[in-house]
C-alpha cells in the first residue's frame, strides 16, 4: 500500500515537473545573438520546434537595432517596419509566443535587415492535436491523387498545368490530394478565395503545408485552392484550383453488394410477380 502511495506521489511529481519544465527559452541566434547575417535566422529556426509558452530572447546592440514585430509574410519579406505588431528595443527581449502560427521578427534599421536580421519561427500547439481518424473507415472509397503526377509541386514549364491537371479529373469527398515537392523551394499554402488565387495573395492562407509531403483531404464540396508563397513561383503557374464534388451515394452502395446479395436482388428481379399476368 505504502509503495503504491510513494509510487503514485512519484508518478505525480514528474507529470507537475514536466509541466513546469515545459516552457522553454531561446536565444535568438544563440552565440551569435541578434544580428545581420544571411540565411543565420533560417537555419536556427529551422532546427527546433517552437510550442505556445515558449520565448524567445532577443540579445543585441539597442543604439543600431530593435526587435520589431510584424503581422504578414509580406512585412517580412520586404522588411516594412511601418506598422509593427510590437517593438522590442532594450538590448535584452524575452518575447514570448503565446499563439499557435507563423510569427514574424525584422529590425527596423533596414539595412540590417535586408542584410539578413530577420526571423520566422512556426509555433505549434503544446499538446498534440490528435490525429485524426483515418480517412478510409469514413470515405471508403477515397482516391489518391499525386498533385502534378510526375512534376510534382513545383513551378511548371505550361503555366496553365495545373488548371489542366485539375480539369482532367473529378474529386469527390474522401478524396486525398498528395503535394510533393522541394521544401527549400516552396511550400502550400491553402487560400479561401478566387480573388486571392487570381492575384496569388499570400498575406492570409487558411493553411500552410511546408512539410514537403503533404497529404490534404477533401472532406466536404466545393472549390479549395493552393497557391505557395515563394515570390512569382504561384505568377509563373504553381497554383491549383480543384472543385470537390457531394460523395455520390449510389455508387459505393452498389459497390458494397456482396455477390451473394447480388444473386437475391437477381432472384428478387427475375420472379417478381407481374401485374398483367
Ligand atoms: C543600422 O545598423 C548599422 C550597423 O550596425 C549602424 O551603423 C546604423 O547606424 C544603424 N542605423 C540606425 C538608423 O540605427
Amino acid at each position: 500500500m505504502a509503495t503504491t502511495r510513494r509510487m503514485f506521489c512519484f508518478v505525480l511529481v514528474m507529470v507537475l515537473m514536466g509541466c513546469c519544465c515545459s516552457a522553454k527559452i531561446y536565444k535568438v541566434g544563440d552565440s551569435k545573438g541578434w544580428t545581420a547575417k544571411h540565411g543565420t535566422y533560417y537555419d536556427w529556426a529551422k532546427r527546433k520546434e517552437f510550442q505556445v509558452g515558449d520565448s524567445l530572447m532577443f540579445q543585441y546592440d539597442g543604439n543600431v537595432n530593435d526587435v520589431t514585430q510584424v503581422s504578414s509574410r509580406l512585412e517580412y519579406q520586404f522588411c516594412n517596419s511601418l506598422s509593427p505588431k510590437a517593438v522590442y528595443n532594450t538590448g535584452h527581449d524575452v518575447v514570448t509566443l503565446t499563439e499557435p502560427g507563423y510569427h514574424f521578427f525584422i529590425t527596423s534599421n533596414h539595412s540590417q535587415c535586408v542584410a539578413g536580421q530577420k526571423l520566422v519561427v512556426l509555433v505549434v500547439h503544446d499538446h498534440p492535436i490528435p490525429p485524426p481518424p483515418p480517412p478510409r473507415k469514413i470515405f471508403p472509397f477515397g482516391k489518391d491523387y499525386k498533385v502534378g503526377d510526375s512534376n510534382e509541386w513545383r513551378v511548371p514549364e505550361e503555366s496553365d498545368f495545373y488548371s489542366k491537371w485539375s480539369e482532367e479529373k473529378q474529386f469527390h469527398v474522401g478524396d486525398n490530394l498528395l503535394f510533393y515537392y522541394n521544401d527549400q523551394v516552396d511550400d502550400v499554402l491553402e487560400i479561401n478565395s478566387n480573388l486571392e488565387f487570381k492575384s496569388c495573395e499570400t498575406t492570409s492562407p487558411v493553411a500552410v503545408h511546408n512539410a514537403g509531403q503533404d497529404l490534404i483531404r477533401l472532406t466536404k464540396p466545393g472549390v479549395r485552392y493552393f497557391i505557395t508563397s515563394k515570390i512569382g513561383h504561384c505568377e509563373a503557374g504553381l497554383k491549383l484550383r480543384v472543385e470537390v464534388r457531394p460523395l455520390s451515394k449510389s455508387v459505393p452502395k452498389k459497390m458494397q453488394l456482396s455477390p451473394f446479395d447480388r444473386f437475391i436482388n437477381w432472384l428478387h428481379e427475375s420472379f417478381r410477380p407481374h401485374p398483367h399476368h
